[in-house]
């Protein structure tokens, strides 16, 4: 996809988002290595702790569906400026690309873009012996 459509389908999943405690919707468009796309919106709790970032949405979908290499994400909000990804899902989005390219887009179309690198320079991470995919 190019980056107009990527953003038109975090469009369209920010508008299936379930946010009816903070009215703040988002939704996101995670490309991956082999250019299959998936998508993500907030889906809040009444129990609020519980909700679930879109983010973490669109890399939980994509993991379950076997994908593990990815290239980009774009988000879109409801708010006034491009906003960037929370603490936790960055940890989450590191797990599988530390690299990863990283667009956020406000409805007025003003833009800004980063590498996780660049969000995240210092992430958890086990020692090496630990880990075993
Ligand atoms: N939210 C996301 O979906 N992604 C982020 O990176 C930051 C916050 C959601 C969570 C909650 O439903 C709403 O935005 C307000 O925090």
């Amino acid at each position: 996809m190019n980056r107009h459509e990527l953003i038109e389908a975090a469009r369209v999943a920010r508008d299936r988002a379930y946010a009816p405690y903070s009215r703040f919707r988002v939704g996101c468009a995670l490309e991956t290595g082999g250019g299959d796309v998936y998508t993500g919106c907030n889906i809040e709790n009444a129990s609020y702790g519980l909700t679930i970032c879109a983010e973490r949405v669109a890399f939980v979908k994509a993991v379950e569906a076997g994908e593990r290499q990815f290239a980009r994400l774009v988000l879109v909000t409801d708010g006034p400026a491009p906003a960037s990804p929370c603490g936790a899902c960055r940890e989450v989005m590191a797990e599988f690309a530390p690299h990863l390219n990283i667009e956020s887009v406000a409805p007025d179309g003003t833009s800004s873009e980063w590498t996780l690198d660049e969000l995240l320079p210092a992430r958890f991470q086990l020692p090496e012996a630990e880990v075993s995919p």
